[in-house]
Protein backbone atom coordinates (compact mmCIF):
# COMPACT_ATOMS: atom_id res chain seq x y z
CA UNK A 1 0.00 0.00 0.00
CA UNK A 2 1.21 3.55 -0.44
CA UNK A 3 3.01 4.95 2.27
CA UNK A 4 1.11 8.34 2.26
CA UNK A 5 -2.32 8.81 2.10
CA UNK A 6 -3.79 8.21 -1.14
CA UNK A 7 -3.93 11.39 -3.58
CA UNK A 8 -6.91 12.46 -6.20
CA UNK A 9 -5.42 13.49 -9.51
CA UNK A 10 -9.23 13.42 -10.52
CA UNK A 11 -9.88 17.51 -10.84
CA UNK A 12 -7.86 20.44 -9.73
CA UNK A 13 -11.53 21.44 -8.91
CA UNK A 14 -10.88 18.67 -6.17
CA UNK A 15 -8.42 20.33 -4.55
CA UNK A 16 -8.92 22.58 -1.45
CA UNK A 17 -8.79 26.81 -1.64
CA UNK A 18 -5.08 27.68 -0.76
CA UNK A 19 -4.61 29.13 2.94
CA UNK A 20 -4.13 32.01 1.30
CA UNK A 21 -7.87 32.42 -0.37
CA UNK A 22 -9.18 31.26 3.03
CA UNK A 23 -7.24 34.60 4.49
CA UNK A 24 -8.42 36.74 2.31
CA UNK A 25 -12.15 35.88 2.92
CA UNK A 26 -11.74 36.21 6.60
CA UNK A 27 -10.20 39.95 6.16
CA UNK A 28 -13.45 40.42 3.73
CA UNK A 29 -15.48 39.17 6.59
CA UNK A 30 -14.63 41.87 9.07
CA UNK A 31 -17.70 44.38 8.38
CA UNK A 32 -20.53 45.87 6.11
CA UNK A 33 -19.43 46.84 2.87
CA UNK A 34 -21.51 47.97 0.07
CA UNK A 35 -23.46 45.51 -2.17
CA UNK A 36 -22.91 43.75 -5.55
CA UNK A 37 -20.02 45.10 -6.48
CA UNK A 38 -19.14 48.21 -4.92
CA UNK A 39 -17.00 47.12 -2.17
CA UNK A 40 -13.35 47.85 -2.11
CA UNK A 41 -12.91 44.67 -2.68
CA UNK A 42 -13.87 44.55 -6.12
CA UNK A 43 -12.07 47.81 -6.57
CA UNK A 44 -8.91 46.47 -5.91
CA UNK A 45 -9.44 43.52 -8.13
CA UNK A 46 -10.08 45.93 -10.37
CA UNK A 47 -6.81 47.58 -10.06
CA UNK A 48 -5.03 44.31 -9.84
CA UNK A 49 -6.11 43.32 -13.04
CA UNK A 50 -5.56 46.65 -14.67
CA UNK A 51 -1.66 45.82 -13.41
CA UNK A 52 -1.37 42.24 -14.56
CA UNK A 53 -2.94 43.28 -17.90
CA UNK A 54 -0.95 46.34 -18.56
CA UNK A 55 -4.05 48.65 -19.43
CA UNK A 56 -8.05 49.03 -18.39
CA UNK A 57 -9.78 46.30 -18.41
CA UNK A 58 -13.83 45.61 -17.45
CA UNK A 59 -13.57 43.07 -14.95
CA UNK A 60 -17.37 41.13 -14.01
CA UNK A 61 -16.88 38.02 -11.53
CA UNK A 62 -19.05 35.32 -11.70
CA UNK A 63 -18.81 31.75 -9.61
CA UNK A 64 -18.13 29.37 -12.30
CA UNK A 65 -16.69 28.76 -15.69
CA UNK A 66 -19.79 28.00 -16.90
CA UNK A 67 -21.33 31.24 -16.51
CA UNK A 68 -17.65 33.39 -17.58
CA UNK A 69 -18.21 31.26 -20.71
CA UNK A 70 -21.51 31.72 -21.77
CA UNK A 71 -22.15 35.23 -20.77
CA UNK A 72 -18.39 36.46 -22.52
CA UNK A 73 -19.93 34.52 -25.91
CA UNK A 74 -23.48 36.33 -25.25
CA UNK A 75 -21.33 39.57 -25.37
CA UNK A 76 -19.88 38.16 -28.80
CA UNK A 77 -22.76 36.76 -30.54
CA UNK A 78 -26.11 37.21 -31.09
CA UNK A 79 -29.17 34.49 -31.56
CA UNK A 80 -28.52 33.87 -35.12
CA UNK A 81 -24.52 33.87 -34.22
CA UNK A 82 -22.39 31.26 -35.42
CA UNK A 83 -19.50 30.56 -32.38
CA UNK A 84 -16.75 28.25 -33.61
CA UNK A 85 -14.72 26.35 -30.99
CA UNK A 86 -12.54 23.00 -31.19
CA UNK A 87 -15.00 19.94 -31.10
CA UNK A 88 -13.73 18.81 -27.54
CA UNK A 89 -14.11 22.23 -26.10
CA UNK A 90 -15.48 22.65 -22.50
CA UNK A 91 -18.57 24.99 -24.04
CA UNK A 92 -19.55 22.87 -26.73
CA UNK A 93 -19.28 19.85 -25.06
CA UNK A 94 -19.47 20.14 -21.05
CA UNK A 95 -21.78 23.26 -20.72
CA UNK A 96 -24.79 21.73 -21.26
CA UNK A 97 -25.66 24.20 -23.84
CA UNK A 98 -24.89 27.24 -21.58
CA UNK A 99 -23.23 29.23 -24.27
CA UNK A 100 -25.87 28.54 -26.72
CA UNK A 101 -28.17 29.30 -23.61
CA UNK A 102 -27.71 32.93 -23.00
CA UNK A 103 -26.26 34.19 -26.56
CA UNK A 104 -28.69 32.08 -28.93
CA UNK A 105 -25.68 31.26 -31.47
CA UNK A 106 -25.07 28.07 -32.36
CA UNK A 107 -21.78 26.26 -31.57
CA UNK A 108 -19.66 25.19 -34.35
CA UNK A 109 -17.17 22.34 -33.46
CA UNK A 110 -13.57 22.49 -35.35
CA UNK A 111 -11.09 20.14 -35.95
CA UNK A 112 -7.14 20.21 -34.43
CA UNK A 113 -4.75 17.90 -32.77
CA UNK A 114 -3.91 17.82 -29.08
CA UNK A 115 -6.99 20.09 -28.47
CA UNK A 116 -6.18 23.06 -30.34
CA UNK A 117 -8.02 24.45 -33.70
CA UNK A 118 -6.36 23.73 -36.65
CA UNK A 119 -5.92 26.93 -38.41
CA UNK A 120 -7.33 25.67 -41.69
CA UNK A 121 -9.93 24.57 -40.04
CA UNK A 122 -11.36 27.45 -39.01
CA UNK A 123 -10.22 29.45 -42.42
CA UNK A 124 -12.71 26.59 -44.01
CA UNK A 125 -15.16 26.97 -42.31
CA UNK A 126 -15.43 30.91 -42.75
CA UNK A 127 -14.60 30.41 -46.23
CA UNK A 128 -17.90 28.29 -46.57
CA UNK A 129 -20.06 30.25 -44.24
CA UNK A 130 -22.47 32.43 -45.88
CA UNK A 131 -21.56 35.77 -44.44
CA UNK A 132 -24.58 38.37 -45.24
CA UNK A 133 -27.19 35.80 -46.41
CA UNK A 134 -30.04 36.25 -44.69
CA UNK A 135 -30.81 32.29 -45.18
CA UNK A 136 -27.65 31.16 -43.36
CA UNK A 137 -26.33 31.61 -39.35
CA UNK A 138 -23.57 34.56 -38.86
CA UNK A 139 -20.28 33.99 -37.76
CA UNK A 140 -19.58 36.57 -34.76
CA UNK A 141 -16.95 34.50 -32.63
CA UNK A 142 -14.04 31.86 -31.75
CA UNK A 143 -13.25 30.45 -29.20
CA UNK A 144 -10.45 28.92 -27.71
CA UNK A 145 -9.40 27.16 -24.31
CA UNK A 146 -6.13 28.19 -22.57
CA UNK A 147 -4.68 25.75 -21.61
CA UNK A 148 -6.78 23.43 -23.36
CA UNK A 149 -9.08 20.61 -22.53
CA UNK A 150 -6.42 17.84 -22.95
CA UNK A 151 -3.59 20.24 -21.06
CA UNK A 152 -1.56 21.44 -23.96
CA UNK A 153 -1.19 25.25 -25.09
CA UNK A 154 -1.61 27.66 -27.86
CA UNK A 155 1.46 29.63 -28.94
CA UNK A 156 1.44 32.93 -28.81
CA UNK A 157 1.65 33.00 -32.77
CA UNK A 158 -0.93 30.61 -32.84
CA UNK A 159 -3.01 32.93 -30.99
CA UNK A 160 -2.19 35.86 -33.50
CA UNK A 161 -2.88 33.38 -36.45
CA UNK A 162 -6.23 32.92 -34.93
CA UNK A 163 -6.78 36.00 -33.91
CA UNK A 164 -6.05 37.90 -36.88
CA UNK A 165 -8.31 35.55 -39.14
CA UNK A 166 -11.38 36.17 -36.97
CA UNK A 167 -10.93 39.70 -36.66
CA UNK A 168 -10.32 40.32 -40.92
CA UNK A 169 -14.26 38.22 -41.24
CA UNK A 170 -15.14 40.51 -38.50
CA UNK A 171 -15.90 37.81 -35.49
CA UNK A 172 -14.63 38.30 -31.94
CA UNK A 173 -12.09 35.81 -30.01
CA UNK A 174 -12.47 34.73 -26.90
CA UNK A 175 -10.52 32.27 -24.46
CA UNK A 176 -12.01 29.91 -22.07
CA UNK A 177 -9.08 30.55 -19.32
CA UNK A 178 -10.38 28.39 -17.00
CA UNK A 179 -6.62 27.01 -16.54
CA UNK A 180 -5.04 30.50 -18.12
CA UNK A 181 -3.01 30.96 -14.76
CA UNK A 182 -0.87 27.04 -16.07
CA UNK A 183 -0.48 28.31 -19.18
CA UNK A 184 0.96 31.62 -18.80
CA UNK A 185 3.14 29.51 -16.08
CA UNK A 186 4.42 27.37 -19.55
CA UNK A 187 4.21 30.04 -21.83
CA UNK A 188 6.48 32.42 -19.56
CA UNK A 189 5.03 35.28 -21.44
CA UNK A 190 3.21 38.54 -19.78
CA UNK A 191 -0.64 38.27 -19.37
CA UNK A 192 -1.13 40.63 -22.10
CA UNK A 193 0.84 38.81 -24.33
CA UNK A 194 -1.19 36.05 -23.80
CA UNK A 195 -4.55 38.09 -24.21
CA UNK A 196 -5.04 41.46 -25.76
CA UNK A 197 -1.59 41.63 -27.37
CA UNK A 198 -2.17 38.15 -29.43
CA UNK A 199 -5.58 39.80 -30.31
CA UNK A 200 -8.19 38.12 -27.56
CA UNK A 201 -10.70 40.21 -27.09
CA UNK A 202 -12.84 38.86 -23.83
CA UNK A 203 -11.35 36.22 -21.30
CA UNK A 204 -12.51 33.82 -18.78
CA UNK A 205 -9.77 34.03 -16.41
CA UNK A 206 -10.33 31.12 -14.08
CA UNK A 207 -9.48 30.81 -10.80
CA UNK A 208 -11.09 28.52 -8.72
CA UNK A 209 -8.98 25.59 -9.85
CA UNK A 210 -6.30 27.59 -9.08
CA UNK A 211 -6.70 27.90 -5.42
CA UNK A 212 -10.19 29.80 -4.88
CA UNK A 213 -13.51 28.45 -3.68
CA UNK A 214 -15.70 29.47 -6.54
CA UNK A 215 -14.71 32.79 -8.29
CA UNK A 216 -13.92 33.45 -12.08
CA UNK A 217 -13.74 36.68 -13.51
CA UNK A 218 -14.92 37.80 -17.42
CA UNK A 219 -11.85 40.23 -18.19
CA UNK A 220 -13.15 42.36 -20.77
CA UNK A 221 -9.95 44.25 -23.36
CA UNK A 222 -12.75 44.65 -26.27
CA UNK A 223 -14.41 47.80 -25.10
CA UNK A 224 -17.42 47.71 -27.88
CA UNK A 225 -18.34 44.09 -25.85
CA UNK A 226 -18.41 45.93 -22.39
CA UNK A 227 -22.05 47.25 -22.48
CA UNK A 228 -24.19 44.50 -22.55
CA UNK A 229 -22.42 42.21 -19.71
CA UNK A 230 -23.77 44.13 -16.99
CA UNK A 231 -26.67 43.00 -18.60
CA UNK A 232 -26.25 39.59 -19.63
CA UNK A 233 -24.63 38.68 -15.85
CA UNK A 234 -27.55 40.24 -13.87
CA UNK A 235 -30.31 38.21 -16.22
CA UNK A 236 -28.09 35.42 -15.76
CA UNK A 237 -28.74 35.45 -11.88
CA UNK A 238 -24.50 35.71 -11.83
CA UNK A 239 -24.54 39.70 -10.20
CA UNK A 240 -23.46 38.45 -6.29
CA UNK A 241 -24.93 40.51 -3.88
CA UNK A 242 -22.22 39.43 -1.65
CA UNK A 243 -19.38 40.18 -4.41
CA UNK A 244 -16.82 41.25 -2.18
CA UNK A 245 -16.02 37.66 -1.02
CA UNK A 246 -15.68 36.66 -5.07
CA UNK A 247 -13.35 39.24 -5.51
CA UNK A 248 -11.50 38.87 -2.26
CA UNK A 249 -10.68 35.09 -3.43
CA UNK A 250 -9.42 36.08 -7.06
CA UNK A 251 -7.58 39.34 -5.60
CA UNK A 252 -5.97 36.92 -3.12
CA UNK A 253 -4.34 35.17 -5.89
CA UNK A 254 -3.28 38.08 -7.51
CA UNK A 255 -1.26 39.43 -4.88
CA UNK A 256 3.14 38.90 -5.26
CA UNK A 257 2.21 36.42 -8.13
CA UNK A 258 1.16 33.89 -6.13
CA UNK A 259 -1.39 32.61 -9.03
CA UNK A 260 1.72 32.09 -10.97
CA UNK A 261 3.46 30.45 -8.15
CA UNK A 262 0.60 27.96 -7.29
CA UNK A 263 0.13 27.42 -11.24
CA UNK A 264 3.92 26.92 -11.94
CA UNK A 265 3.75 24.40 -8.97
CA UNK A 266 0.68 22.58 -10.26
CA UNK A 267 2.78 22.18 -13.70
CA UNK A 268 5.53 21.05 -12.25
CA UNK A 269 3.82 18.08 -10.55
CA UNK A 270 2.25 17.01 -14.41
CA UNK A 271 5.50 17.10 -15.78
CA UNK A 272 6.98 15.19 -12.88
CA UNK A 273 3.98 12.53 -13.07
CA UNK A 274 5.03 12.34 -16.68
CA UNK A 275 8.63 12.07 -16.11
CA UNK A 276 7.80 8.79 -13.88
CA UNK A 277 5.49 7.18 -16.19
CA UNK A 278 8.51 6.79 -19.30
CA UNK A 279 8.86 3.12 -17.79
CA UNK A 280 5.24 2.69 -19.82
CA UNK A 281 6.83 4.25 -23.03
CA UNK A 282 6.52 7.45 -25.06
CA UNK A 283 3.45 6.64 -26.43
CA UNK A 284 1.72 6.20 -23.60
CA UNK A 285 1.58 9.87 -22.38
CA UNK A 286 -1.25 11.04 -25.44
CA UNK A 287 -0.87 14.79 -25.42
CA UNK A 288 2.61 17.23 -25.06
CA UNK A 289 2.19 17.90 -21.31
CA UNK A 290 2.13 21.87 -20.82
CA UNK A 291 -0.48 22.63 -18.20
CA UNK A 292 -2.08 20.58 -15.09
CA UNK A 293 -2.70 17.87 -16.74
CA UNK A 294 -1.66 14.73 -18.22
CA UNK A 295 -3.68 12.18 -20.34
CA UNK A 296 -1.89 9.07 -19.92
CA UNK A 297 -2.73 4.90 -21.46
CA UNK A 298 -1.54 2.77 -19.06
CA UNK A 299 -2.54 -1.00 -18.40
CA UNK A 300 -5.36 -2.18 -17.00
CA UNK A 301 -3.78 -3.74 -13.89
CA UNK A 302 -2.00 -0.28 -13.39
CA UNK A 303 -5.19 1.08 -13.38
CA UNK A 304 -7.11 -1.41 -11.31
CA UNK A 305 -4.43 -2.13 -8.53
CA UNK A 306 -4.50 2.30 -8.45
CA UNK A 307 -8.12 2.36 -8.12
CA UNK A 308 -7.73 -0.57 -5.65
CA UNK A 309 -4.95 1.79 -3.47
CA UNK A 310 -7.38 4.28 -3.59
CA UNK A 311 -6.05 6.73 -5.89
CA UNK A 312 -8.81 8.99 -7.83
CA UNK A 313 -8.85 9.85 -11.29
CA UNK A 314 -10.83 9.91 -14.39
CA UNK A 315 -11.03 7.02 -16.85
CA UNK A 316 -12.20 7.65 -20.54
CA UNK A 317 -15.20 6.15 -21.23
CA UNK A 318 -15.68 2.86 -23.42
CA UNK A 319 -14.05 1.53 -25.13
CA UNK A 320 -10.92 3.89 -24.50
CA UNK A 321 -10.98 2.90 -20.50
CA UNK A 322 -7.16 2.16 -20.83
CA UNK A 323 -6.66 6.12 -20.90
CA UNK A 324 -6.94 8.33 -17.58
CA UNK A 325 -6.85 11.64 -16.67
CA UNK A 326 -4.64 13.04 -14.29
CA UNK A 327 -5.03 16.50 -13.16
CA UNK A 328 -2.60 17.92 -10.66
CA UNK A 329 -2.70 21.33 -8.37
CA UNK A 330 -1.17 23.79 -6.16
CA UNK A 331 -1.72 21.10 -3.01
CA UNK A 332 -0.71 18.26 -5.22
CA UNK A 333 2.61 17.16 -2.86
CA UNK A 334 5.75 15.23 -4.88
CA UNK A 335 5.22 12.51 -2.31
CA UNK A 336 1.56 11.68 -3.80
CA UNK A 337 3.52 11.81 -7.61
CA UNK A 338 6.16 9.35 -6.84
CA UNK A 339 3.94 7.36 -5.06
CA UNK A 340 1.57 7.39 -8.02
CA UNK A 341 4.08 6.00 -10.18
CA UNK A 342 5.89 3.74 -7.81
CA UNK A 343 2.42 1.84 -7.27
CA UNK A 344 1.83 1.96 -11.06
CA UNK A 345 4.81 0.22 -11.99
CA UNK A 346 4.70 -2.15 -9.11
CA UNK A 347 0.98 -3.34 -10.41
CA UNK A 348 2.75 -3.31 -13.52
CA UNK A 349 5.35 -5.11 -12.86
CA UNK A 350 3.56 -7.51 -10.27
CA UNK A 351 0.98 -8.51 -12.59
CA UNK A 352 4.21 -9.45 -15.68
CA UNK A 353 2.97 -6.72 -18.06
CA UNK A 354 5.86 -5.46 -20.00
CA UNK A 355 5.70 -2.35 -22.31
CA UNK A 356 4.88 -4.39 -25.69
CA UNK A 357 1.48 -5.36 -23.98
CA UNK A 358 0.62 -2.10 -23.37
C1 LIG B 1 -11.66 24.25 -19.84
C2 LIG B 1 -12.78 24.49 -18.90
N1 LIG B 1 -13.58 25.54 -19.09
C3 LIG B 1 -14.61 25.82 -18.28
C4 LIG B 1 -14.88 25.02 -17.19
C5 LIG B 1 -16.14 25.37 -16.41
O1 LIG B 1 -16.04 25.42 -15.08
P1 LIG B 1 -17.29 25.22 -14.10
O2 LIG B 1 -17.37 23.77 -13.80
O3 LIG B 1 -16.89 26.08 -12.94
O4 LIG B 1 -18.54 25.74 -14.73
C6 LIG B 1 -14.08 23.91 -16.94
C7 LIG B 1 -14.35 23.02 -15.77
O5 LIG B 1 -13.96 21.91 -15.69
C8 LIG B 1 -13.02 23.63 -17.83
O6 LIG B 1 -12.23 22.55 -17.66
Amino acid sequence: MAEIFPASFASDNAAPATPEVMQALIEANQGSAPAYGNDIFTARLEKRFAEIFERKVAVLPVSTGTAANALALAACAQPWGLIYCHAGAHVIEHETGAPTFFSGARLVPLEGAHGKIAIEALSAALDRAGFGVVHESQPQAVSITQATEVGTTYALNEIRAIADLAHARGLKLHMDGARFANAVATLGVSPAEATWRSGVDILSFGATKNGAIAAEAIVVFEPALEPNLGFLRKRAGHLMSKQRYASAQIEAGLRDGLWLTWANHANEMARRLTAGLTPFGAAAILHPVEANEVFARLPELALAGLHADGFEFHRRPAPNRQVVRLVTSWRTRSEEVDSFVARALHHAALKGVSRQSL
